[in-house]
């Protein structure tokens, strides 16, 4: 089962990060007082990084438990691991420094430092996944959310942007990451976007989470929005593919929103 996309279009880019910023941590209070922890999946660019910005600015921010959050990438730059490139590093500058998270639920994917190439850092990262699953399993299993599969830990919301050229984590138009079905983590070798060596989470692996919210924002990727939301093929365009189990969840700016199919845009009521 996967839920259709459903969009929510915010007047600026400003809007969009503050209401991001207030979905996520009342998601994540909603998580913790039903099941204790919550697992999110965090992405790079500008609107992922900025709504992480945002949460850090909101006093409710300190509703979370952010001790009992679990953090993974849904991509991240193969550099060293100091970078200012690092999705990590600049989702650490912008809210994981300014919370008390566990570093023990901190997953980050390896960098060159410690890793010889994408590749090896991938596998060591599916590892870490299948590790999570495996400690998930042996837990109490009582409670109700969607079945997850054996191999990956249940991942409640994963946060994705949009290039202009339609990517989403570290998946590139017809390049081998967007086409893999086997391996949960690749190594992305030719990155249109520099730099060129990433690691990213798989389609499959992407599609096992509970809720996708797909974050966009700006004219430059209104095409890619809506070739995405008209139904393409996401070999040909990658942020067509990913799909919630109970959610996908479009949350983009009016810039971005300028050519969505007619029927997917939520009007405003009438005589308003
Ligand atoms: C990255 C990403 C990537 C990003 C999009 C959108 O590492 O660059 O995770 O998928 O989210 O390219 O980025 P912008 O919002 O900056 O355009």
């Amino acid at each position: 089962m996967s839920a259709d996309p459903r969009v929510s279009i915010h007047p600026d880019s400003e809007v969009l990060m503050a209401a991001i910023a207030a979905r996520l941590i009342t998601k994540l209070v909603d998580l913790q007082d039903t099941h204790g922890e919550a697992t999110i999946v965090l992405t790079g660019g500008s609107m992922g990084i900025g709504s992480l910005k945002a949460v850090a600015d909101s006093p409710a921010s300190r509703a979370v438990d952010w001790s009992k959050v679990n953090f993974w990438w849904g991509d991240e730059r193969f550099v060293g691991s100091d970078e200012a490139d690092r999705n990590a590093r600049q989702a650490h500058e912008a809210l994981l420094a300014h919370i008390p998270v566990d570093p023990a639920r901190v997953h980050v994917p390896g960098s060159s430092d410690e890793f010889a190439t994408p590749e090896d850092a991938a596998a060591d990262y599916a590892r870490q996944l299948n590790e999570a699953a495996a400690a998930e399993h042996a837990a109490d299993m009582s409670d109700d959310r969607p079945e997850r599969p054996g191999n990956l830990p249940r991942l409640d919301i994963v946060l994705l942007g949009v290039g202009p050229d339609a990517h989403v984590a570290s998946l590139f138009p017809e390049q081998a990451g967007i086409r893999e079905t086997d391996l949960a983590v690749v190594g992305v070798r030719h990155s249109p976007k520099p730099p060129p060596l990433r690691v990213s989470l798989t389609l499959p692996t992407i599609n096992t989470a509970a809720e996708v919210w797909i974050v966009v924002a700006g004219e430059d990727k209104a095409g890619a929005v809506g070739l995405a939301l008209a139904g393409a093929n996401p070999v040909q365009v990658p942020a067509a593919g990913p799909r919630g189990r109970s959610k996908t969840l479009w949350l983009i700016d009016a810039n971005a929103a300028s050519r969505v199919p007619e029927q997917l845009v939520r009007k405003a009521p009438s005589g308003a």
